[in-house]
């Protein structure tokens, strides 16, 4: 296929695969994982605008990057029109940032309870009373992630991709499930191509792309301007490096044993040294160990580099026990001496 760059306002995204804010996951550690293997721009984790307005420690560090990453997006959620157009204010002054993510779309009780994130969707004027709020306070592109609507029977997709586009939003992402259906289930891709065929923004698709061929598919049979893996992505930063040999008609190189176990390594070692600068900024009590910290948040990631390894449920088990970076080491190694470690598929 000709590869088109993705173009979000004045913000050109030169490889059209992005990686999905997920809480807990895609902090500047993963996300700089995954830029190194071509994904095209990656998303924060949420960040809540009170908090960025508040000054909250723990929000602001959700803001941190890497040197150099680029283009980047913040996702943020709230339910204000003025806290979030001055939390965008904020997002822009740190000059970090190339656009600012609107969240619409979370299901999560914490979050809708607050009339934020998938309770938005009930109402699409409001959204777009938000988005015409956040593109007046920045110069920076402001984009909508949202879903089909909040189940089955409230599919109200095409109202708010109107009101995002009318309001000022310079593309939205859609995952082309319902809020009910949380991260799982079949996505409903004929609703993108036809989100696609009625708007002027780029329409960016996601859900479901487990592999290379599958985001290939997705692009293709949609038409959408971009897509974004999220479950894929975590211990799998390849998917990306996959993808952009698939999208250009080549063969994936499968990687190494070795690139596998390397980057398990890297990953917890710049973790601990995120962990460590987030415990400095908070001028936590020194009892606070950046390594425990960061191993025992490794090991969600750990189960996704090691998901498709023979006997994982076992070795899932395992990771409950890990504690400090040479538990983690040490279960590489066993890891490595187990037949089939070479076998990995993702
Ligand atoms: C652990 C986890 C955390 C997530 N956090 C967010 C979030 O903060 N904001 C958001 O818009 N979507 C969030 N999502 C949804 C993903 O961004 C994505 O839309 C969803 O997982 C579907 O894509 P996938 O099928 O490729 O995983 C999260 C998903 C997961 C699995």
């Amino acid at each position: 296929m000709t590869l088109k760059p993705l173009r979000i306002g004045a913000v050109k995204v030169d490889f059209p695969v992005l990686l999905a804010p997920m809480a807990g996951y895609t902090d500047a550690v993963m996300r700089a994982l995954a830029r190194r293997y071509h994904c095209g721009m990656a998303f924060t984790e949420m960040a809540n605008a009170e908090g960025i307005v508040r000054g909250s420690k723990p929000i602001i560090h959700i803001l941190e990057t890497t040197p150099g990453e680029r283009p980047v997006a913040a996702h943020i959620y709230g339910a204000h029109p003025d806290t979030l157009a001055q939390a965008a204010a904020i997002i822009e002054q740190t000059g970090r940032f190339q656009v600012i993510d609107f969240n619409c779309g979370c299901p999560v009780a914490k979050i809708v309870s607050k009339g934020a994130g998938a309770a938005l969707m009930k109402h699409p004027d409001k959204i777009a009373q938000i988005v015409r709020a956040m593109t007046q306070a920045v110069s920076l592109p402001v984009t909508v992630k949202t879903r089909l609507g909040l189940a089955p029977d409230h599919m109200n997709i095409s109202e708010i991709a109107q009101a995002v586009e009318e309001s000022g939003g310079s593309a939205i992402t859609i995952h082309a499930r319902f809020a009910d259906g949380r991260h799982a289930g079949p996505p409903d891709w004929p609703a993108l191509a036809r989100i696609k065929s009625e708007r002027t923004i780029p329409v960016i698709g996601n859900g479901g792309i487990t592999s290379a061929d599958n985001a290939l598919l997705m692009l293709t049979e949609t038409g959408v301007d971009g897509v974004m893996i999220g479950q894929a992505a975590i211990g799998n930063p390849w998917i990306f490096r996959e993808t952009w040999s698939v999208l250009r008609g080549q063969r994936p190189l499968p990687h190494s044993v070795r690139e596998h176990r390397a980057i398990i390594e890297e990953h917890l070692r710049l973790l601990i040294a995120h962990k460590d600068k987030a415990i400095r900024a908070k001028q936590r009590p020194r009892r606070c160990n950046a390594e425990r910290d960061a191993v025992l948040h490794f090991r969600a990631h750990l189960a996704g580099y090691i998901r498709g390894f023979k006997k994982s449920a076992a070795w899932r088990k395992k990771l409950s026990t890990l504690q400090c970076l040479a538990d983690v080491l040490a279960m590489l190694e066993e890891l490595r001496a187990a037949p089939g470690f070479d076998r990995l598929e993702h």
